[in-house]
């Protein structure tokens, strides 16, 4: 049995709080992060979903200090417990430092939208695949060589021991996503954030990664952060749900109360305008406009801009704060509560 199998905690796996990473452009402040709390537990699956451009992947790529050229995370905790036991706050580590390795891949990784940025073309995939089980395991190279085969197999490569030899710009786009899956996994990490892991794949192959994850969820305790559009992932695979609008959470409560009696306008939108098993294609709406920008956004209700119930006066004077429904269900709106987000020391920015 694994350390991680054997140890239960009731403390989160993760636990982000008051997460902010901003990019610093020449024509202002992009908050593309502004203020996120989430935890994931133990073998628990959570999904966060949202239009395009509301900070899902910078949340993702924030986890794992990813954030590169003028992004920086400027305030936040990520507190992750380690495979031994220990907890770390991921975002007080040097991003270059030896620790933030040794997290990256052994007990966190991220499976990313574009596989392309994520392998070398120099190495071939198997060399590379394996350079994490060089770095995080003591195993001999024949070992890491059976365990490659193994996992290129499990994320649906045919021929595995042939592929495994192969460079990147010899395999298919689909084929690239699902090596880079199986480096993501390879390591059999604490805690996979997956980044609409298999929008790019057929229905099938996307199918037999879902199951991969849950397997080995099964087996090791390991915890997803699913990030998708697709609300069929979200219905069959999550226990809870967080919904991300500008930067912030609007809306948290588990899969069965969300798609039961959402309370945000925002996502009572969003939900009309997916297609999901309450919902089907026919009878799609649009969100009218779109995401405001991110770049220096005035305080006030994100939504205010697109939502039919706005009251002028009052969601456009300030940031409603996350308001507790019950103990299952939070949302972030003046139709639930007239209480104001605490301002902080960078709100004035
Ligand atoms: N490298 C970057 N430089 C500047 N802005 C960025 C960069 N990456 C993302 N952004 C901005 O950050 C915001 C959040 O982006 P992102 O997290 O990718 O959204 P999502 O994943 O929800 O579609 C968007 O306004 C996006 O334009
Ligand atoms: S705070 Fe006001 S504008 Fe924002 S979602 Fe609620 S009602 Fe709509
Ligand atoms: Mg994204």
């Amino acid at each position: 049995m694994t350390p991680s199998a054997s140890l239960k905690s009731t403390e989160p796996r993760l636990k982000v709080e008051g997460l902010k990473t901003y990019f610093f452009l020449d024509h202002g402040i992009l908050k593309a992060v502004d203020g996120v709390d989430f935890h994931v537990g133990e073998a628990e699956s959570v999904g966060i979903i949202g239009e395009s451009g509301c900070g899902k992947s910078i949340t993702a790529q924030s986890m794992l200090q990813l954030v590169r050229g003028r992004g920086q995370i400027v305030a936040g905790h990520a507190v992750l417990r380690r495979k031994q036991g220990e907890m770390v706050d991921i975002l007080s580590l040097d991003p270059d430092s030896a620790e933030m390795r040794s997290v990256r891949g052994d007990d966190a990784s991220i499976i990313f939208q574009e596989p392309m940025t994520s392998f070398s073309p120099v190495h071939t995939i198997g060399f590379q695949i394996g350079e994490m089980l060089r770095l995080h395991t003591k195993l001999s190279e024949a070992q890491i060589r059976e365990r490659v085969i193994a996992m290129l197999g499990r994320v649906g490569i045919s021929n595995p021991e042939v592929r495994i030899d192969e460079y990147p710009h010899q395999l298919s786009g689909g084929m690239r996503q699902r090596a880079m899956i199986a480096m993501a996994l390879i390591c059999h990490p604490q805690i996979v954030i997956a980044d609409e892991p298999t929008t790019a794949l057929d229905v099938t192959i996307q199918a037999q990664i879902l199951d991969l994850m849950r397997d080995l969820q099964d087996e090791l305790g390991m915890s997803i952060v699913y990030i998708t559009h697709n609300m069929a992932v979200v219905a069959e695979n999550v226990s809870r749900v967080y919904v991300m609008y500008l930067g912030r959470v609007v809306e948290t409560t588990t899969t069965e109360r969300l798609f039961k009696d959402p309370k945000h306008p925002y996502t009572q939108k969003l939900l009309r305008s997916i297609p999901h098993p309450g919902r089907p294609v026919e009878r799609l709406e649009v969100i009218e406009g779109s995401v405001p920008s991110a770049v220096d956004p005035p305080r006030r209700c994100g939504f205010f801009t697109r939502c039919p119930s706005a009251m002028a006066g009052v969601c456009d004077a300030a940031i409603p704060a996350l308001t507790k429904v019950d103990d299952e269900h939070w949302a972030r709106c003046f139709l639930l509560s007239d209480e104001k987000e605490a301002e902080d020391e960078w709100s004035s920015l």
